[in-house]
C-alpha cells in the first residue's frame, strides 16, 4: 500500500485497537547506525555471526568471539535511539503500546523510554558466568582483558542468545502470552525469518490480531501473515503514524 494512506490506515487501526505489541528486529536500529544480519555493510560482513556467535565457538576459543564482541559492543555503547525507538516510546506513553517484543540485544527500546520490553534474545548490557551464572553490569566491567572472567574464575559471556543456545523460559513463554492476546500487532523492521521468534506472528495471526509490517521492503510473511506492509524506514514511517493517532486521539 502507498505511504501516506497505508500511515493513516494503520493510524486508525492504532487508535481502535485494545491491545497492541511491537514485535522488532534489526532493521529498526539500522537507523541507529547498527547494521542489520541480512543486509550489506557493517559488523557481520567482517565476522559471519554463525560462526562467531556460536556457543561452540564461544567455548572453545572465548578469545575468538571475544574479539569481534568487544567490536559489537562498542559500537552499541555509541548508538542512540533513533525516531522510530522514540516513537514507540511515545506510543507506550500514550497508553496505545502493551509491550515490545524485541529481538534485537541493543538496550535502544530501553534506552528511548520504553518500560515494558521483552528482550527475547537477551540484551547486552549485563554479563553472565557460564559456571556460576553470577551476572554484572557490562559497564561495570572493564574489558581490557579478554576473555573476561568471574570472581569464580569462569568465563563471562553476554547474556544474549548465542545460536546454538534456547531462548530463555521466561522471555518465551511471556511472548507467546503476549502474543495471543493482542489485537493488533506492529512487526518493525524484521525479516521474520528465524525461529522460534517469527513463531510470534502466527500465533498472533490465529488468535485473530491484525498484523503490519514497517519495512523498506517486502519480507516472506508480507500478505501471507501480514495484513499489510508500510514500505519505508522504521525512522520515517513510525513517527508519522503516531502523529495521525495523536490527531485521531485529539478529535
Ligand atoms: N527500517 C525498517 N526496516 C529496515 C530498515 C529500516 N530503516 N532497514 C532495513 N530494514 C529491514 C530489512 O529489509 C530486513 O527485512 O530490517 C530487516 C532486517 O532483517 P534481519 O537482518 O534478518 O534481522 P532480524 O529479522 O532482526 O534477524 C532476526 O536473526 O541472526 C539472528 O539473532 C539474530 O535477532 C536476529 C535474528
Amino acid at each position: 500500500m502507498a505511504g501516506e494512506e497505508a500511515i493513516k490506515l494503520a493510524a486508525r487501526i492504532i487508535a481502535k485497537a485494545k491491545r497492541i505489541i511491537a514485535f522488532t528486529g534489526a532493521g529498526i536500529s539500522v537507523e541507529s547506525g547498527i547494521a542489520p544480519f541480512r543486509g550489506k555493510g557493517g559488523l557481520w560482513e567482517k565476522y559471519n555471526p554463525e560462526e562467531y556467535a556460536h556457543i561452540n565457538t564461544f567455548r572453545e576459543n572465548p578469545e575468538k568471539s571475544w574479539i569481534m564482541l568487544t567490536e559489537m559492543l562498542e559500537l552499541i555503547k555509541k548508538a542512540k535511539p533513533n525516531p522510530a525507538h522514540l516513537a514507540l516510546a511515545k506510543l507506550e506513553k500514550i497508553g496505545k503500546l502493551r509491550c515490545i517484543i524485541t529481538q534485537n540485544i541493543d538496550n535502544l527500546h530501553q534506552k528511548a523510554g520504553n518500560t515494558s520490553v521483552i528482550d527475547f534474545h537477551g540484551n547486552t548490557s549485563s554479563l553472565v558466568c557460564l559456571e556460576c551464572s553470577r551476572k554484572y553490569k557490562l559497564d561495570d566491567f572493564s574489558l581490557e582483558k579478554i576473555p573476561p572472567r568471574c570472581e569464580c574464575m569462569g568465563l563471562l559471556k553476554p547474556d544474549v542468545v548465542f545460536f546454538g543456545e534456547p531462548i530463555p523460559v521466561e522471555a518465551l513463554y511471556r511472548s507467546q502470552e503476549e502474543a495471543s492476546k493482542c489485537d493488533l500487532m506492529l512487526v518493525i523492521g524484521t525479516s521474520a525469518v528465524v525461529q522460534p521468534a517469527a513463531s510470534l506472528l502466527g500465533i498472533a495471526k490465529r488468535a485473530g490480531a491484525t498484523v503490519i509490517e514497517i519495512n523498506p521492503e517486502p519480507t516472506p510473511i508480507t500478505g501471507i501473515v501480514s495484513d499489510f506492509i508500510i514500505e519505508g524506514k522504521a525512522g520515517e514511517v513510525l513517527p508519522r503514524i503516531v502523529e495521525e493517532v495523536e490527531k485521531i486521539r485529539i478529535r
